[in-house]
């Protein structure tokens, strides 16, 4: 049978205008309800598709991919990351899988911004004192933070997201230091500190940020060992991958006050979460939304469109990373 258009799988629903261009493209199967698919029903709709338009809560790991229905030739993932998707797995079938770069980068640095603000700022114990009608009056000495400038910001990678992140800290009046797998041009420094090894980051870091991808070799990457490593008193953001950090380890460090806060908007095993996060009142806590404003989510389902359109018209997807 000949197709005029080709057929695409949106795993979730998505902003209207990308879902109504995606109608205009292709014949889109849209999940306007927005329930979660599980692989089985999601390998259904493939059935008889050319592409899936994926997100993060959709696991394509090796044997889902080779489960695939052979006429699937590319997968577009609505996140930078792509932790879920073993790209091996999909170059070994062929599988042409893109992703969205830079759309997201201000506003997940803003959100890093939030976390490092609302851990120094302890925004967890104000929120919940005046919600629960415990404001009894202004003190000079009640929820003191600590202040940001002067401080020295360890970013742990100095990619899209960490450059951008450094933009709003320094105007916080902080000193930007990175780790990563290798130095970067002076241009994209812009006068931060490079550390040729994790350990001598750790050992400066009032304030350590991640924007690492999550990878076999990063896994617990900030563990008891790194944690004892840091100042004392010092604040650990996360807006990478919940499974950068080992989950007992921070736990145990903000307990002790061994950690001064941890602003998270990342966790390993979302959207579950170990249970004693929301107990601790030095632990700000996002639900992963670095790139949750409507201008972002809005240009990531255009970024994944930009992408299925050109393979499927025979070009080169621009975000192509396998
Ligand atoms: C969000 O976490 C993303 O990878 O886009």
């Amino acid at each position: 049978m000949l197709r005029s258009r080709p057929r695409i799988v949106v795993s979730r629903h998505l902003p209207d205008d990308v879902e109504a261009r995606a109608l205009r493209l292709f014949d889109s199967h849209l999940n306007t309800g927005d329930q979660r698919l599980d692989s089985a029903t999601l390998h259904q709709l493939a059935g008889t598709a050319d592409g899936l338009l994926v997100c993060l809560t959709d696991r394509l790991d090796a044997e889902a991919i080779k489960a695939l229905p052979p006429g699937v030739r590319i997968v577009a993932t609505f996140s930078v990351g792509y932790d879920h998707i073993d790209l091996g797995a999909a170059r070994a079938r062929g599988l042409v899988v893109t992703n969205t770069p830079d759309v997201l980068t201000e506003a997940t640095a803003d959100i890093a911004l939030l976390l490092m603000l609302g851990a120094a700022r302890r925004a967890t114990e104000a929120q919940t004192m005046l919600r629960e009608g415990r404001w009894g009056a202004w003190t000079p000495t009640g929820l003191l933070g600590t202040h940001l400038g002067g401080k020295r910001l360890g970013l742990v990678g100095l990619g899209r997201i960490g450059r951008a992140f450094a933009h709003r800290a320094r105007a916080c009046g902080m000193e930007i230091h990175y780790h990563g797998p290798r130095r970067q041009p002076a241009t994209l420094e812009e006068g931060a500190v490079f550390h040729p090894s994790l350990e001598s980051l750790l050992g400066i870091s009032d304030v350590l940020s991640l924007h690492a991808p999550s990878t076999p070799e990063t896994r617990n990457l900030i563990d008891a060992a790194a944690l004892a490593a840091l100042p004392a008193g010092a604040i650990l953001v996360n807006t990478a991958r919940g499974d950068l950090v080992d989950d007992e380890a921070v736990i145990a460090a903000l307990t002790s006050g061994r950690l001064r806060a941890a602003g998270l908007d990342v966790f390993r095993g979302e959207p579950q979460l170990h249970p004693a996060y929301v107990s601790l009142p030095n632990a700000f806590l996002l639900p992963h939304m670095g790139s949750a404003t409507e201008e972002t989510r809005a240009a990531m389902g255009h970024r994944c469109l930009d992408n299925l359109e050109a393979f499927f018209a025979g070009r080169e997807p621009a975000d192509r990373i396998a």
